[in-house]
């Protein structure tokens, strides 16, 4: 039987969610930011935060997979729903749920770049250090955890638990 562990509350949640939409809001000021969730993972955290972002900001939704159901990262990426808008000369900002090993952010800025960005800056709700295997680094990021396969608020372990409004680690 699965155990979940209480990891971040949701007042937590609120909390780094508005201190990050804050900061992007102060860093983009008289700006615009187009914001592309990493589907499905993102689309809780996505949603919270475009809400608190102070200044006009559109979505679009990108969709990869690597993960392949598990826990284990397959390492290969592929796109599977590529984004619909056109964001050259955007200021575009990736929103993911977790950094994890790096691969699949490294993946998206590169992918990202092609289409001749202003500018692409990334954002993690969760910044999980313990695996990192590439450089790839969340510019903005909520929360600072070392380990543990976490589930809730859009994560998922098998495409369980992504409802669960608080967000949890898997014993
Ligand atoms: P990375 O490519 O290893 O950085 O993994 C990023 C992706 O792996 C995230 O978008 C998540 O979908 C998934 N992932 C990594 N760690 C977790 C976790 O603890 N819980 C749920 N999904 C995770
Ligand atoms: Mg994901």
């Amino acid at each position: 039987m699965q155990k979940l562990v209480s990891v971040v509350t949701k007042d937590e949640i609120a909390k780094g969610i508005s201190e990050v939409a804050r900061e992007i809001s102060s860093d983009y000021a008289d700006g615009e930011v187009v914001l592309i969730g990493v589907l499905k993972g993102a689309f809780i955290f996505l949603s919270d935060l475009a809400r608190l972002i102070s200044i006009p900001v559109f979505i679009d939704f990108i969709r990869v997979s690597s993960y392949n159901g598990g826990e284990q990262s397959s390492g290969k990426i592929t796109v599977t729903q590529d984004i619909e808008m056109d964001i050259k000369d955007k200021d575009v900002i990736i929103v993911e749920d977790i950094l994890d090993t790096g691969i699949t952010l490294s993946f998206l800025v590169d992918h990202l770049k092609s289409f001749q960005p202003k500018s692409v800056k990334t954002c993690a709700l969760i910044n999980k250090t313990e695996r990192r295997e590439t450089n790839a680094q969340a510019d903005y990021w909520c929360h600072l955890i070392e380990k543990g396969f976490l589930v809730g608020y859009g994560l998922d372990y098998a495409e369980r638990y992504r409802d669960l409004p608080e967000i949890y680690c898997l014993k």
